[in-house]
C-alpha cells in the first residue's frame, strides 16, 4: 500500500505524521500546503496567485493545484509510491485525481475543533526545511533541529484564519470521507494522543 492519502482538518497532525512515514517507508511527502508557500516566497506566477487564498484560509482554485500535483507525480521518485498530504481537498479535486493516479488507501486523522485550534496557535515553522513543531514540545529555543533556522509563526495560524480554515475543512472536504469510505479505501486514526502513540496507530491503519 504505497500511495497513500493523508485526509483531515487543519492541525490534525496531516504533516507531522507524513514526515515520520516518509522517513519509514522511503517515499516522499507531497504537500500541497508546502508548495503552494515555497511558490508564495519565491514569487513565482503560481504563488502570487496564491497568496490571497491561503493568507485567508480559502481554498487556491482547483485547476491550479491538480496541475501542481499532476506534474509532481511525474517525477522519478514518486516511482514506489508518494503520501499526499492535503490533497485532494474538494470531490472534484479527487475526481481528477482519479484520472491520473491509483490510490491504495486514504489515511483520515480525526481531531477535536479546540485541540486543533490549540494545536495550531502553538505552531512553529523552518522557512527554510519545512520541519514543524509546536512550542509546547521545543528542546531547544525556537531553532530548527535540521539546520539552526529560527523558527516562524504561519500566517495563516491566527485564531480567525483557524477558524475559517475549519469551517471550509467542513464545507468542502470532509465530503471527501464518504467519497473514500464509498470505494473502500477509507482509514480512520485518532490523533488525539502523543505524535508516537498517533504514528503507531497510523502504521497500524496501512498495514493492517
Ligand atoms: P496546508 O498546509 O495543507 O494546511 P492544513 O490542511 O490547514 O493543514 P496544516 O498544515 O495546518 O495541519 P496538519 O494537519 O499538517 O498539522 P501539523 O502536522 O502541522 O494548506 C494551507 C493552505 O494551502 C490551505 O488553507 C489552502 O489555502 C492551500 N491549499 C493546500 N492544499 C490545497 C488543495 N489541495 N486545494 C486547495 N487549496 C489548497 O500539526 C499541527 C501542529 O500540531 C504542529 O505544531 C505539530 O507540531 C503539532 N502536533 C501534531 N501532532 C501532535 C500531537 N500528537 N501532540 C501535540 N502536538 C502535535
Amino acid at each position: 500500500m504505497s500511495n497513500i492519502i493523508f485526509l483531515g482538518p487543519p492541525g490534525a497532525g496531516k504533516g507531522t505524521q507524513a514526515q515520520l512515514l516518509s522517513k519509514e517507508l522511503g517515499i516522499p511527502q507531497i504537500s500541497t500546503g508546502e508548495i503552494l508557500r515555497k511558490a508564495m516566497r519565491e514569487g513565482t506566477k503560481t504563488g502570487l496567485e496564491a497568496k490571497r487564498y491561503v493568507e485567508s484560509g480559502a481554498l487556491v482554485p482547483d485547476d491550479v493545484v491538480i496541475a501542481i500535483v499532476r506534474e509532481r507525480l511525474q517525477e522519478p521518485d514518486c516511482a514506489n509510491g508518494y503520501m499526499l498530504d492535503g490533497f485532494p481537498r474538494t470531490v472534484y479535486q479527487a475526481e481528477e485525481l482519479g484520472k491520473f493516479a491509483k490510490i491504495d488507501v486514504a489515511i483520515e486523522l480525526q481531531l477535536a475543533d479546540e485541540i486543533i485550534v490549540n494545536r495550531l496557535s502553538g505552531r512553529r515553522v523552518c522557512p527554510k526545511c519545512g520541519a514543524t513543531y509546536h512550542i509546547s514540545l521545543l528542546k531547544n529555543g525556537e531553532v530548527c533541529e535540521n539546520d539552526g533556522e529560527k523558527l516562524i509563526q504561519r500566517p495563516d495560524d491566527s485564531e480567525a484564519t483557524i477558524r475559517n480554515r475549519l469551517r471550509v475543512y467542513q464545507e468542502q472536504t470532509a465530503p471527501l470521507i464518504s467519497y473514500y469510505k464509498e470505494r473502500g479505501l477509507l482509514k480512520a486514526v485518532n490523533c488525539e494522543d502523543s505524535v508516537e502513540q498517533n504514528f503507531q496507530k497510523v502504521l497500524e491503519a496501512i498495514n493492517g
